[in-house]
């Protein structure tokens, strides 16, 4: 029973009925033969940019590796020089749109990062753009500083004047403008160092925000132990990470956050979810949605390729989609599970139970999507 937005009470049909609050009932949606799930939280996306890279894509068809292209000035680049040249409104409708994308795939909460102005002005831009994505849209939107996604091209071999901006001048100006609740580094082979990320993160952190890293989705570059060390909110990708940088992941009781369509799409080994889980690491899934390693909107197909990719049980998937991931992004309190007092952001399936999503492949298996109590898709 969903009252004002949130729930009110919740179980079997006839103990709901039950309750004081029944009396009042106004209108009933009957969902027979529909599973109810709450609405998906993406906790990892890149979903703020302009214009594809299907050339690149057909690059990689071709085997030449994602780290290949990035090397060769394409990829993070390739999206910064279109980002810098538009103006904000263009990419606020550009960004709404695969919102709403997601949206009717089930996700009623997702992070956006910026990540791809990489100079102080157009990493304001796109946080301002990705705040009031969240406005004009019906999801909880959560923003996340991304200002060391990559050394920018007019920084190249100068990465630590580059870490030097995003301390002194764009951390500071983003905190004091309260534009992002967390921040992000990439911390992998060909991006920023193991020690540079840990000091953007302490200044981060310094400024009031929350942490997230990127790691380990290139080679098992050391991420793992720092994310353990730093206690971040969240790590995510770990593809590459070795069984100590795990142990140290579970010791530390860091979540991480898989991303499974990145593999798939990239065409390399995923992360082992499994190895995590028997170790204690906290699992939440998410979509990585960018324009470069994984142009992909949904969580049911992330859903699908945890439970017959990475061998998770569909509990497990479920979970991970949803109270897991809103951990990643501190909004466990308010989204991620069918309780009292949460947001009514639920889904009704086209099937029984949950297991309708990795069963019906490539099916529409998301019939509604509600958030906030309303029927938005
Ligand atoms: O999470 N360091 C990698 N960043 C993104 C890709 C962004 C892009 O290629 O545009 C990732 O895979
Ligand atoms: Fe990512």
């Amino acid at each position: 029973m969903v009252k004002n937005g949130y729930i009110e009470a919740i179980g079997h049909y006839d103990d709901v009925m039950k309750s004081p609050a029944a009396s009042n009932i106004q209108r009933e949606i009957n969902c027979s033969g529909q599973c109810v799930i709450p609405g998906f939280v993406d906790p990892h996306t890149h979903a703020s940019f302009i214009g594809l890279r299907e050339e690149e894509f057909a690059m990689r068809l071709n085997h030449a590796s994602y780290l290949e292209i990035h090397k060769m000035g394409g990829g993070i680049k390739n999206t910064v020089q279109k980002v810098r040249n538009s103006p904000e409104d263009e990419l606020c409708e550009s960004t709404a749109k695969r919102v709403l994308n997601a949206l009717k795939s089930g996700t009623t909460t997702m992070e956006i990062k910026s990540g791809y102005g990489l100079a102080t002005e157009h990493e304001i831009k796109l946080l301002k753009v990705i705040n009031k994505v969240g406005k004009i849209t019906p999801l909880d939107i959560i923003p996340t500083f991304l200002g060391a996604h990559a050394v920018p091209e007019e920084y190249s071999n100068r990465e630590n004047d580059y870490v030097d901006l995003v301390i002194n001048e764009m951390i500071p100006s983003i905190a004091s403008k309260k534009l992002a609740q967390f921040c992000d580094v990439a911390c992998d082979e060909g991006f920023f160092s193991v020690e540079n990320s840990k000091k953007i993160l302490t200044a981060a952190r310094k400024s009031g925000m929350g942490l997230k890293l990127h790691g380990d989705e290139l080679g098992d570059f050391g991420a793992a132990k720092l994310a353990a060390e730093l206690k971040v909110d969240s790590v995510e990708h770990l593809l590459a990470t070795n069984d100590e940088g795990l142990r140290s992941l579970a010791n530390a009781n860091v979540l991480a956050v898989l991303l499974p369509a990145t593999a798939f799409s990239l065409g390399v080994s995923y992360a082992r979810a499994r190895k995590m889980i028997s170790e204690g690491v906290p699992v939440a899934l998410a979509t990585d949605c960018n324009p470069g390693s994984c142009y992909c909107e949904s969580m049911a197909f992330v859903f699908m390729l945890a439970v017959l990719g990475m061998g998770m049980s569909v509990n497990e998937a479920l979970n991970a989609a949803t109270l897991n991931s809103a951990y990643a992004i501190k909004m466990n309190k308010k989204v991620g599970s069918l309780d009292k007092n949460k947001q009514a952001d639920f889904l009704l399936l086209d099937g029984e139970s949950p297991t309708v999503i990795p069963y019906h492949l490539g099916g529409s298996v998301i019939k509604s999507v509600y958030k906030l109590g309303e029927k938005v898709s």
